[in-house]
């Protein structure tokens, strides 16, 4: 695959002969994920390469990886339903499948009518409580060619990117009691399915079956992190390269793309929802 002679790769000789508790190897769709939801709509294109997502009037789909994770960083090229995807949402997620604590990541691409941009809403569940919802308007069309999403979890905060442009930073703010997941190791999933009740515009806009079948890809899978079950010193090593002193917060160029994101691209933040927050969450404030 294309990692193994990019510079990544003498990252990743790095991190193996400096921990080889890590798991840090691209990962393959039939190596590391299971079908979760409608075999029949999945398909393996390329050799398992490529996984072609299928969603119609009998059914949507999903998969997950065969492990779960704690700290680290996954991502994904996807490339979206195209044209007409309105009522559709793709996601992309972590979750501990802990009902009563769950913690949760999420990304989830908002379809949308022909010519109207996609929206991708992410959200954060530490400890059970999520209702932390924020969306940008894509600033490419996300249907046209692969982008690459990702979610970098360490000890000082996660990071949500498209094309290596951050667009939420969740923080560690356990020192003003907000809750961080931390402890609960998260599985990495993905699913495409109908949701015509709330996803484009409020609900306004329906899917039009008759567009369908709707196609969403996947490639270039990479999860970088401490499998669990797996070495139990793992989690706690400083000198996993997510720990690093530069991911412990973003850098100058990222810091200024995250602000480019924020003024430009930002369509709600829950931070802002007076009417669902009239006190501001204590995360929320600088
Ligand atoms: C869909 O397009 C409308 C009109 O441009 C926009 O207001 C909305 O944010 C877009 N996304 C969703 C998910 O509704
Ligand atoms: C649904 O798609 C069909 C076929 O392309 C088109 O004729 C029709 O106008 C579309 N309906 C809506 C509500 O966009």
């Amino acid at each position: 695959m294309e990692h193994l002679i990019s510079n990544k790769s003498v990252l990743l000789l790095l991190i193996v002969t400096t921990s080889l508790l890590v798991d840090a190897r691209p990962a393959t769709f039939l190596q590391d994920f299971r079908i979760t939801w409608s075999d029949s709509h999945i398909r393996q294109l390329d050799g398992g390469r490529t996984i072609q997502l299928i969603l119609d009037r009998n059914s949507g789909c999903g998969f997950a990886s065969k492990s779960k994770y704690l700290f680290g960083r996954v991502s994904m090229k996807i490339k979206l339903i195209p044209g007409d995807s309105a009522g559709t949402v793709t996601a992309f997620y972590m979750n501990s499948d802990t009902d009563q604590v769950r913690d949760e990541l999420d990304f989830e691409f908002l379809g949308n009518r022909t010519g109207q941009p996609y929206s991708v809403q992410t959200n954060v569940y530490a400890h059970g409580k999520g209702d932390r919802e924020q969306r940008v308007n894509l600033w490419f069309d996300p249907a046209a060619d692969y982008h690459t999403y990702s979610i970098m979890w360490n000890h000082h905060h996660v990071v949500f990117s498209v094309d290596q442009i951050p667009i939420r930073v969740y923080k560690n703010n356990e020192a003003k009691g907000v809750p961080f997941p931390k402890f609960q190791p998260m599985g990495v999933y993905s699913t495409l399915w109908e949701a015509d009740d709330w996803a484009t515009r409020g609900g306004l806009e329906k899917i039009n079956w008759s567009k369908a079948p709707f196609y969403a890809y996947y490639k270039d899978f990479d999860i970088e992190g401490c499998p669990v079950p797996g070495p139990s010193t793992c989690a706690s090593n400083p000198s996993n390269w997510w720990e690093g002193s530069r991911f412990q917060q973003l850098d100058p160029v990222a810091a200024s793309r995250y602000q480019w994101v924020r003024a430009n691209h930002m369509v709600y933040d829950y931070c802002t929802d007076k009417h669902r927050y009239p006190n501001t969450p204590p995360e929320c404030v600088a």
